[in-house]
């Protein structure tokens, strides 16, 4: 019987602690740029199922992860909606919403249809990864998606958002009830197609006071996480950047697993976990920059992480993606210091 850590993760404890990261896959492995430059460009990288399913084994190859996670990115699944998207790397949408009619225009499209290249990737790389590794799939989370869809040309940040939902509320309902059910859809079509772990990312959220997150984002999540579980027994991991101040709504959300950046103290949050009674799987939380710093201070901050969370359950990830330059023997160091470590089972 195959042995997979990082699920198992989910249902006991256990003295070995999983790992993967967020952006294993990216532009600091050279094989990477390589197939980039093949492929002619990110956007036909995740829309070939072959070229996706390569790119996202490529971390597997070099390094001791207990992942897989599907090569694509949050916004990709807009373009069926009727969304203009490009990546310069920046994703840059050419329509964004502007009126309550282009929140009518959206269209939800059977993901099977319109995104049939999700599926099959997931498909290969299932065929493809070795059985004791775990397949994660992904997508953005309501709120995350409707910032990048109001975000104009111009725009040096979120704010377009933040004025959108506290000036027209009636109208960003409507669209993040379009973008959940939307998010359901798509992420259903991951599970059927192989996906064994969902992490939903919700980069952007915690730019709200609890009040305004758990009014205009909050509810969203937990509908749609909720609408899955009836569905799926497959576990669901929730990443929020720029959290700390949220640490109650976010054990409301439902999620199996929260997936934590580097500034929220794990310490507080698990006993604050002990308090409330509510244990969840945790994720996290190296700040990844971490990486270009000396060993030495890498290790010291393993450790520190190590003792954070102590003996509650976790999976070791960075608090953000993998920065784009990020050395590679960094990287094999943490991974070999993290297998070191025998947790203490609570
Ligand atoms: O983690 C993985 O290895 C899976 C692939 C993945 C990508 N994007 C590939 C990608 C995942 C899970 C994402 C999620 C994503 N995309 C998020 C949520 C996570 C987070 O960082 O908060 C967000 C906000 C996006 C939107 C996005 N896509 C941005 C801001 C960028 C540009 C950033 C950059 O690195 O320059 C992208 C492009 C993108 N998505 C790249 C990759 C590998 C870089 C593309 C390239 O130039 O090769």
């Amino acid at each position: 019987m195959e042995h997979k850590l990082l699920l198992n993760a989910f249902s006991k404890s256990t003295d070995k602690i999983p790992i993967w990261f967020m952006r294993q896959a990216g532009r600091y492995l050279p094989e990477y740029r390589q197939l980039k430059k093949q492929a002619g460009g990110f956007l036909q990288m995740c829309t070939n199922p072959e070229f996706a399913a390569e790119v996202s084994l490529q971390p597997l190859n070099r390094f001791d992860l207990d992942a897989v996670i599907l090569f694509c990115d949050i916004l990709t699944p807009l373009i069926p909606m009727g969304i203009e998207l490009d990546f310069i790397p920046h994703p840059v949408i050419q329509n964004p919403i502007e009126n309550s009619k282009d929140i009518e225009n959206l269209k939800i499209q059977d993901p099977k249809e319109y995104l049939g290249y999700v599926g099959k990737t997931l498909e290969i790389i299932r065929q493809k990864m070795p059985a004791q590794k775990t397949l994660i799939g992904f997508g953005g989370a309501p709120f995350t998606l409707a910032s990048y869809l109001l975000k104009k040309h111009k725009d040096k940040d979120f704010s377009s958002i933040k004025k959108f939902c506290f000036a027209q509320k009636q109208q960003y309902q409507k669209l993040m009830q379009k973008l959940t059910e939307s998010c359901y859809h798509y992420l259903s079509y991951q599970i059927q197609s192989g996906a064994e772990v969902i992490q939903i990312f919700d980069s952007w959220a915690g730019c709200f006071h609890e009040t305004a997150y758990r009014e205009l984002v909050l509810c969203w999540v937990q509908e749609l996480i909720q609408k899955l579980k009836v569905d799926f027994q497959v576990p669901i991991i929730y990443y929020l950047n720029g959290g700390s101040h949220l640490i109650d709504s976010l054990l409301e959300t439902g999620a199996d697993a929260l997936s934590l950046d580097w500034k929220i103290n794990a310490l507080q949050l698990v006993e604050r976990m002990k308090k409330k009674k509510q244990m969840v799987l945790l994720q996290g939380n190296l700040d990844p920059f971490y990486f270009y710093a000396s060993q030495e201070e890498l290790q010291q901050e393993i450790t520190r992480i190590v003792e954070d969370f102590g003996s509650h359950s976790w999976i070791f990830n960075v608090g953000q993606g993998l920065d784009k330059e990020t050395p590679i023997a960094q990287v094999e160091f943490a991974i070999s210091q993290i297998r070191k470590i025998k947790r203490q089972n609570s």
